[in-house]
C-alpha cells in the first residue's frame, strides 16, 4: 500500500512538470515574451527597424494627390482630365480634384489649399505662364513636390517643381507651318492667313504662335492678316471668326488654329458665311481630337496637329519614381505627330480621344 502511495505522488509530480514544460513553449512561440520581441525587430540598411519600415511603404504605396486643372474648355482637356484621374485612381492613390474654370485665381487658391490639407503631391497645368512663383514657392516650403504637365510656366527657379512632362508647343507650330510651306509650294500669294489664338498669356497660345511664325516668316508670300483669341473654345472659335469673314471675308486663304475646338466653331461659321471650309479657305488645327478626325473625314477641314492628352499613366510613374527616391529629368516631352484628311477615314476608328 505504501510502494502504491509513492508511485501516485510521483505519477502527479511528473505531470505536474509536464504542464509547466508546455506553459513555457506556449509562451515562446506567441513572441508575448519581452525578451523575445525584442530579439526578433530586424534593422535595415538605413537603421529603421522593420516595422517602421513597413509603414515607410505603405505611404509611398497610397498617395494623396492635388490636381488642379486649367478647365474644361476642349475636347483635349476633357480627354486629359480623364487620363489623370483614370491613372492615380487605378494606381490605388487618393485624388483631389480642382477644376479652374481658366482662372488664374481659381488655381492659386486650389493650390495653398492642397498645401494647408497637406497633401503628397501637387500635379499642377497652369491656365497662364506667369505669377505662380508665390504659391509654387510655399509649396516647396511646405515639402510639397509639384508636378508641372501640360502647360509650362515662365519661372526661372526650376526647383520649384520636381519636373514638367507636356508637349511641345513651339514644335507643333512648326509642324503647322511647314505642313502649310509645303502645301503652298506652288501658289504665288499673296497667302492671306487669319489665326485663332489660344487663351491669351497661355504657354500653347504662345508658343504655337512662335514656332508657326518662324516657318512662315521665312517667305515673303504669307501674312497673318488677323489675329485673335478663341479662348481655345469652339463657341469662341465661331465668334471670333464669324468677325473675322465679316471684315475680310472673301480675303481669307488660311485659318490657323490653335486648337481643334476653336476650328470646328470656325468651320461652322465659314458654312454659314456660305463658303466651303478646307475648299476655300485652308484649316489647319491643333490636338487632332475625334472631331477634327470628323470634320477631316467629311472633307472640312485639312490637318490637324497631334497634342497627346493621354499622359496620365507616365505621369503617375513619374510620382511614384519621386517618391522612390529617383532623380526626375526636369523636362519630359510627350511624343507627337500630325494627321491630314487623307488619313481621317481610315484612322478615326482608332482614335481614342
Ligand atoms: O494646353 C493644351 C491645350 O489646351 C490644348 O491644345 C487645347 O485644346 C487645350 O485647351
Amino acid at each position: 500500500m505504501k510502494r502504491l502511495l509513492e508511485a501516485k505522488g510521483l505519477l502527479v509530480l511528473l505531470f505536474a512538470l509536464l504542464l509547466l514544460l508546455a506553459a513555457c513553449g506556449s509562451a515562446d512561440e506567441s513572441g508575448s515574451d519581452d525578451e523575445a520581441a525584442s530579439d526578433d525587430t530586424e534593422q535595415t540598411e538605413d537603421g529603421n527597424d522593420t516595422e517602421e519600415q513597413d509603414s515607410n511603404d505603405q505611404a509611398a504605396e497610397k498617395l494623396v494627390i492635388g490636381f488642379s486643372q486649367v478647365g474644361a474648355e476642349s475636347e483635349w482637356r476633357t480627354a486629359n482630365t480623364k487620363s489623370i484621374q483614370d491613372a492615380i485612381k487605378d494606381a490605388g492613390h487618393e485624388l483631389k480634384f480642382s477644376d479652374a474654370q481658366q482662372k488664374q485665381e481659381n488655381q492659386i487658391k486650389a493650390i495653398r489649399s492642397f498645401i494647408t490639407q497637406k497633401v503628397d503631391a501637387i500635379v499642377f497645368s497652369p491656365v497662364v505662364e506667369t505669377g505662380f512663383e508665390t504659391v509654387l514657392q510655399e509649396a516647396k516650403d511646405a515639402d510639397i513636390p509639384v508636378f508641372l504637365v501640360d502647360r509650362a510656366v515662365d519661372v526661372d527657379d526650376d526647383s520649384l517643381w520636381a519636373t514638367f512632362l507636356g508637349s511641345d508647343f513651339v514644335e507643333e507650330g512648326r509642324k503647322a507651318g511647314n505642313w502649310l510651306v509645303e502645301e503652298m509650294t506652288d501658289e504665288e500669294g499673296p497667302i492671306n492667313i487669319v489665326e485663332l489664338q489660344g487663351t491669351v498669356g497661355s504657354a500653347p497660345a504662345i508658343d504655337r504662335k512662335e514656332g508657326f511664325e518662324e516657318i512662315i516668316g521665312q517667305e515673303d508670300k504669307f501674312e497673318i492678316i488677323k489675329s485673335q483669341t478663341g479662348d481655345f473654345t469652339r463657341a469662341k472659335g465661331k465668334e471670333v471668326m464669324e468677325a473675322f469673314l465679316k471684315s475680310d471675308g472673301d480675303n481669307i486663304d488660311v485659318l490657323y488654329a490653335h486648337n481643334d475646338d476653336m476650328a470646328i466653331g470656325a468651320i461652322q461659321a465659314i458654312e454659314e458665311y456660305g463658303l466651303k471650309p478646307a475648299e476655300d479657305i485652308t484649316i489647319i488645327g491643333v490636338d487632332a481630337v475625334k472631331g477634327a478626325f470628323e470634320a477631316m473625314a467629311d472633307g472640312k477641314m485639312n490637318v490637324t496637329i497631334e497634342c497627346n492628352p493621354l499622359f496620365g499613366p507616365q505621369l503617375v510613374d513619374l510620382i511614384e519614381q519621386h517618391f522612390a527616391g529617383e532623380e526626375l529629368e526636369k523636362r519630359i516631352a510627350v511624343e507627337e505627330s500630325m494627321y491630314t484628311m487623307d488619313q481621317a477615314e481610315e484612322l478615326l476608328p482608332t482614335r481614342e480621344y
